[in-house]
């Protein structure tokens, strides 16, 4: 397993751009299942997640040709020769359950493993569950596999009310509503843009969708969809999260693609905690000039509230505030796991249950450290970046999963960072 090796060091400077993202590309994939005709995503990101999606598709049936150095993703579901979404895959990567949707749409079963748990959380899939039976599917777990079957007729329309707003069970229900004969309203759908995006994409399919971005989504069902062409949305995590790389070293860095509208609860809080935040004609100006950042407290929330993606991140920045910050975790009951990592770098951290109090240190120390999942492993290279000293983080395949290049990208902005090959 690669290691990563950072050495804390001066402002940064330089500009780094932002990929596409990573949560849209995951959802916009799996909608090549709902048309025999190819759909062609551009702006994709370099992830290992995006490799995974790609296995799973194939192993459906679909052809799945990266291009461009992976910038480019040609996908065809014209014989789709399978309905199984392998254990084996979906254990990798949660997202594979958005196959489930689409499956029941286009061939009337899907058959998925449940994902398992993962280091956050429990994560079940009981939203996503309620949606689909009342679009008239029936779902049966049996030996850790969702078998799911569609009427004879097909799915039909329904008004669908989510018990809580889940990124997840918003895409499968829409994905496969696209289908359904008749009419489907969600009330309390997503709002994160990666649905506003997934719903551009299958309206350039033909698909009949209004009200997505808002909590209610209105989708009138299509006898077929017809292929497209579609540019994959900045992501807004990336974004965040190289926002914060000034903010954390000081200095002054332009964060190319990213927009206001993508992070408006965030900048917020950074401008609140005292960082700089400018609009440019290429992206976002960030800096922090002079003085100590301030703590701020934050609560995580669906969107647009504080983003749960971006939760591990600012704790990196709050453990050199002045002052004490309290993290509220709402989305997920076990989302602090960069805290103790942290604390071995010198951090004053006390968590309870799904708050995390934050006591701003002068400056953190380098450690041997350990990634446990993709936003606490970036965490731990932002807060390495301004720490005396060296730091080793270790199980960087988490950090693969969501940042392209990650060394490269902060390398260029003078950060001291390297990959250890294992
Ligand atoms: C998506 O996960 C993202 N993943 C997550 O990003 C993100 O943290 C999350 O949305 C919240 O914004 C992708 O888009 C691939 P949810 P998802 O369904 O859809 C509970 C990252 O780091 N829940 O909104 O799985 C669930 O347990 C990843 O890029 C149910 O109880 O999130 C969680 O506590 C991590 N039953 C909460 O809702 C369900 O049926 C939010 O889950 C579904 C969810």
């Amino acid at each position: 397993m690669d290691s990563i090796i950072v050495r804390g060091n001066g402002p940064l400077s330089g500009q780094i751009p932002i990929a596409g993202a990573k949560n849209a590309c995951l959802t916009l994939m799996p909608a090549t299942l709902l048309s025999e005709d190819p759909l062609t995503l551009t702006n994709a990101p370099r992830l290992s997640d995006i490799k995974t999606m790609t296995e799973l598709l194939g192993s459906l049936g679909a052809e799945v040709s990266s291009l461009q150095d992976g910038k480019v993703l040609a996908m065809s579901s014209h014989d789709l020769d399978n309905h199984v979404a392998d254990y084996d895959i979906v254990r990798k990567m949660r997202a594979s359950n958005l196959v489930l949707g689409p499956m029941l749409a286009r061939l009337g079963q899907a058959v998925v493993s449940l994902p398992g748990g993962c280091a956050i959380g429990a994560r079940p899939m009981d939203l996503h569950i309620h949606g689909l039976e009342a679009l008239g599917a029936e779902i049966e777990l049996k030996d850790g596999y969702l078998h799911a079957k569609a009427p004879s007729g097909g799915l039909k329309g329904a008004e669908i009310t989510l018990a809580f707003a889940s990124v997840g069970a918003t895409e499968n229900i829409l994905m496969a509503a696209t289908l359904a004969k008749g009419t489907t309203v969600l009330h309390n759908a997503a709002r994160e843009p990666e649905i506003v995006d997934l719903a551009k994409c299958l309206r350039a399919m033909g698909a009949q969708i209004e009200g997505d971005g808002t909590s209610r989504i209105e989708i009138q069902g299509v006898d077929r969809l017809h292929g497209a062409t579609h540019e994959v949305v900045t992501d807004r995590i990336e974004l965040g999260t190289y926002m914060l790389a000034p903010a954390i070293c000081g200095g002054e860095v332009e964060c190319l693609g990213g927009r206001i509208e993508l992070v408006g609860s965030f900048c917020e809080k950074l401008d609140e905690a005292g960082i700089s935040i400018e609009e440019t004609a290429r992206g976002l100006k960030v800096s922090r000039k002079n003085g100590r950042v301030k703590a701020v407290d934050v609560t995580t929330e669906p969107f647009p509230g504080f983003p749960t993606d971006l939760q591990a991140q600012m704790m990196a920045l709050m453990c050199t505030a002045e002052g004490t910050s309290v993290l509220e975790e709402k989305i997920f009951e076990n989302r602090f796991m960069h805290a103790p990592e942290l604390t071995r770098m010198g951090a004053n951290i006390e968590v309870h249950g799904g708050t995390a109090t934050v006591h701003g240190v002068e400056r953190l120390k380098g450690a041997p450290v350990m990634a446990t999942d993709l936003r606490a492993s970036v965490s731990l290279i932002l807060a390495a970046m301004a720490a005396e000293g060296e730091t080793i983080v270790n199980r960087v395949y988490h950090l693969d999963r969501g940042y392209e290049r990650v060394e490269e990208k902060l390398g260029a902005l003078g950060a001291h960072i390297e990959r250890v090959k294992a």
